[in-house]
């Protein structure tokens, strides 16, 4: 592999040391800082006498984590609210649709999504939403064509991952948008697998929701997921999915109906899961000081190389091979997924495995070429 200059700050990940991890598609291993920022809040916590921790530090914390989520997504300051999870940010998005109201009701997504995408708007078809989960022929890709095809004058919203997770098959956006909004539709990208390890332009691609969580490429702890909503359409919505802490006034503690804030925070539900933001906010620092267009710049190097890698040995892919149509991942197939994660692990290669996809393997800026390699060439061996 050619040389890279990158700052890989290895000794900030204790984890590193347990071997080669290339997990980060799905648990991103966790910053020296976090440790110290977790205790920060126990800390903090065990000095709290009341309810001074929501105006010493639990209220502002929220939008701190948002903004810099905003950042990596190419976002504006205040375009961001937190949530627990990539998939109640989904069902906000969904709450804010009346289906039955005009004859906009369907909804666009594809076969190569989370499974909470599917999951979520199949419970919509009560409401009165009409659902198209577009196929893949492959099970890897989905052409642009086919995509735009499916959207059409009764398309209320296009609600899809940037990047699959089992294919790391990744959509041309600002086509996807351009598209959408000129046959009226709005547009939410599921950026889990994107965020971290591939340039995002929310702001230029005008996209009107992203969805996403801080565990995998992000480097953070569980339960802090995230929703963008472009700025200018941020008060057209009102989530049925809602509660206090969207309330314009939170602490007048007021009856219904509800007067949702003027800000993001409309998108907001109850109380912040506050350790789930201390963990997340020392790796989204890291990968800002790192840079995106540096840990993107190393991720298609890698990527190229095992790829090239696994073309020579004769392994079939189940990832699209220009770089431009991919994320950070590479799904190779093998015969027995689960027993292969296990022989690796053995040698402490830490992968993991999909159905469909087979192995997924995930180089990321704190990974060594050297590391790489080896991983590479230990799994030509299990393979033989
Ligand atoms: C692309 C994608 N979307 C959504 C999810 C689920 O996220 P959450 O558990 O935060 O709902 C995952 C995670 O595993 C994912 O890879």
């Amino acid at each position: 592999m050619t040389e890279s200059t990158i700052n890989r700050r290895r000794d900030e990940f204790p984890t590193l040391v347990s071997g080669i991890h290339l997990l980060s598609h799905s648990l991103g291993p966790v910053p020296l800082a976090a440790r110290e920022s977790m205790l920060a809040y126990c800390d903090a916590w065990e000095h709290h006498t009341g309810e001074d921790a929501w105006a010493t530090s639990w209220w502002e914390l929220s939008q701190l984590v948002g903004d810099g989520v905003a950042r990596i997504l190419g976002g504006e300051a205040g375009s961001v609210q937190i949530q627990p999870n990539a998939s109640i940010a989904l069902a906000s998005v969904a709450s804010c649709f009346d289906f039955k109201a005009t004859g906009r009701n369907k909804v666009v997504t594809t076969v190569l999504d989370f499974p909470s995408m599917e999951y979520i708007w199949d419970a919509q078809k009560e409401l009165g939403a009409v659902v198209e989960v577009v196929p893949s022929a492959d099970g890897v890709s989905i052409p642009l064509e086919r995509l735009l095809a499916a959207i059409d004058e009764r398309t209320c919203l296009v609600a899809l991952s940037h990047t699959s997770y089992r294919s790391s098959s990744r959509i041309d956006a600002r086509a996807i948008v351009e598209h959408a909004h000129a046959k009226g539709a709005l547009v939410l990208l599921d950026v889990y697998q994107s965020a971290g390890v591939v340039e995002l332009e929310a702001a230029n691609w005008n996209v009107d929701f992203l969805i996403g969580g801080t565990i995998k490429w992000l480097c953070g702890g569980p339960a802090c997921g995230y929703l963008y909503v472009r700025p200018d359409l941020q008060r057209a919505f009102k989530p049925r999915l809602t509660g206090w802490v969207a309330h314009e006034a939170p602490f007048d503690f007021a009856h219904a109906p509800m007067r949702y804030a003027r800000s993001v925070r409309r998108f907001a539900q109850g109380t912040p899961s506050i350790p789930a933001l201390y963990s997340a906010l020392p790796g989204l620092e890291i990968i800002e000081a790192v840079g995106l267009a540096a840990i993107a710049r190393e991720s298609r190097r890698r990527t190229e190389w095992m790829i090239a890698f696994a073309l020579e040995h004769g392994w079939t892919l189940n990832t699209p091979r220009k770089s431009n149509e991919r994320g950070g991942t590479v799904m190779i197939k093998v015969e027995n997924g689960p027993a292969m994660v296990e022989r690796l692990a053995e040698k402490k290669v830490f992968v993991d495995c999909r159905p469909n996809a087979g192995l997924r393997i995930s180089p990321h800026f704190f990974n060594s070429d050297e590391e790489v390699e080896e991983a590479m060439g230990i799994l030509a061996k299990l393979i033989r």
